[in-house]
């Protein structure tokens, strides 16, 4: 008995609803995404924080790699083993979760009397990040409407950059030596509003239905949708898939492997280690040392070039809100590797010349290189991959491809030091450059065009294809 249905299953769904309640949706979205915050704020905080631990600690080089792989180990962990619980519980229930272990690692490294509770506590945050990482755009994605799915998916994007420069300005405003437990601290307050505001919103209503509270989700339809017809009209499209999705029995994690989720399973994995492997965080945790490199003497001019392209990636994860639904997914991916491609090289051209004259090249390389990402894997990594998967399993594939991108994120933060020593800089971005000409190719054979498209129609075409 074929597990999957075949071509001959038909699935007739409509064109999706265009009408919804504006300020419901995009109260939903914004809390949602404020996981994003406290994953960009988390992971960026750290840097500053380093210096002033260092001190106070006395932490060797072991230590101080200690306290920050901590976070990256921890959401490795929780990413991998929290699918499961997401697809059992639901996405608000995890989020809920999220938001008080970020609360509990606030707290222990704000007060923490020794390195012990800090690494604890940033284990903690990390077992926190790796949740929110992916429940925050999967949370979205399955409440939002579809013509609008790109631009709420990736609020979460914004709101991890926001998180970025947040952090550099608040290590900033807080550098003196007690300051680390205010940078740490501080992240009680956005933990707070996850916390809280996912206690008063919804599940999303295909969570709820996954999980058969049909009239919860009918209710939470009508609110999305803002009319009583137009909500049920959505409930009937979802539940035709849910029962085909009930009728083929168990869940398990082989049926992540079977033929027609497989070739989703491999295209968000596949975005997960390119996501990484572009290189895109040794500029976001590293850019003041490659300032440096560049011939940038003073500390605090590196930083403010810091600050300069945190802005720009910014900047354009909002021009990529505005066009991801406009456009549509594949030319932004396309358009922004191709910019990542170019800059990389020239960045390795530019570390060939003279010290004395690569500064300014490399503030403006680095820029248009963030830029670039920000336009495209930046948001749309995370955006495939919670609309691609089946909902039944939807949990439980994106936690593994949120997972192979946490694994990847360590293995670049480990590597790039050591590139740096064996090969020199230009080898080292070329060979991102490189990585980037396969992720090109990589996304133009198999990642597929969803803008506009209902969960349900993207589901029915693998189900179809199956
Ligand atoms: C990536 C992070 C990165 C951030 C930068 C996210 O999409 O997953 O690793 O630090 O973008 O904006």
């Amino acid at each position: 008995m074929p597990i999957i249905p075949t071509s001959k299953t038909e699935i007739a769904l409509g064109p999706p609803s265009k009408t919804y309640n504006r300020r419901f949706v995009y109260l939903l979205a914004s809390v949602g995404a404020l996981g994003g915050l406290l994953f960009g704020y988390d992971t960026g905080v750290i840097s500053g924080a380093l210096l002033f631990l260092r001190d106070e600690f006395h932490l060797g080089p072991a230590m101080q790699g200690m306290v920050t792989a901590s976070v990256l180990l921890g959401a490795v962990i929780s990413s991998v083993a929290s699918g499961i619980l997401a697809d059992r519980f639901g996405r608000r229930a995890m989020l809920i979760f999220a938001a008080i272990l970020f609360a509990i690692g606030a707290v222990a490294t704000g007060l923490g009397p020794d390195i012990f509770w800090l690494v604890g506590g940033r284990l903690v945050v990390g077992f926190a990040i790796g949740i929110a990482s992916y429940t925050s755009p999967l949370y979205i994605s399955e409440s939002a409407p579809a013509g609008i799915r790109g631009a709420l998916v990736s609020l979460s994007q914004l709101l991890i950059t926001v998180g970025i420069v947040v952090a550099y300005l608040v290590d900033y405003v807080f550098a003196y030596p007690t300051g680390w437990r205010w940078m740490f601290g501080l992240a009680i307050f956005p933990a707070a509003g996850l916390g809280v505001g996912m206690f008063f919103l919804p599940d999303s209503p295909r969570s709820l239905i996954n999980r058969g509270y049909k009239e919860r989700a009918k209710q939470v339809l009508i609110r999305i949708h803002g009319k009583t017809e137009e909500g049920l009209i959505e409930m009937e499209k979802i539940s035709q898939i849910a029962k085909l999705d009930e009728d083929l029995g168990q869940v398990g994690w082989r049926e992540l492997l079977l033929p027609a989720v497989r070739p989703a399973l491999i295209v968000g994995i596949g975005l997960a280690v390119f996501q990484q492997f572009v290189g895109i965080n040794t500029i976001i945790y590293y850019a003041p040392t490659i300032f440096e490199w560049a011939g940038f003497s003073s500390h605090a001019i590196a930083i403010l070039a810091t600050g300069g392209v945190g802005m720009a990636n910014v900047l354009m994860t909002l021009v990529a809100m505005v066009l991801l639904d406009r456009w549509g997914r594949r030319p932004l991916l396309f358009a922004g590797l191709v910019g990542m491609i170019v800059t990389l090289v020239w960045l390795g051209i530019n570390f060939l010349r003279p010290e004395a004259e690569r500064g300014g090249v490399a503030v403006i390389v680095l820029t248009l290189y963030v830029a670039s990402f920000a336009i495209s894997l930046g948001p749309i990594f995370w955006l495939i991959i919670s609309e691609i998967y089946p909902l039944r399993v939807r949990g439980r594939a994106m936690s593994i491809a949120t997972f192979a991108n946490w694994l990847s994120n360590m293995v670049i933060g480990f590597t790039f030091p050591l590139l740096i020593v064996a090969l020199g800089a230009p080898v080292t971005f070329w060979f991102y450059a490189l990585i980037g000409i396969v992720t090109l190719v990589f996304s133009y054979l198999l990642v597929p065009e969803t803008k506009g498209r209902t969960l349900e129609e993207i589901e029915a075409h693998w189900f179809k294809s199956g």
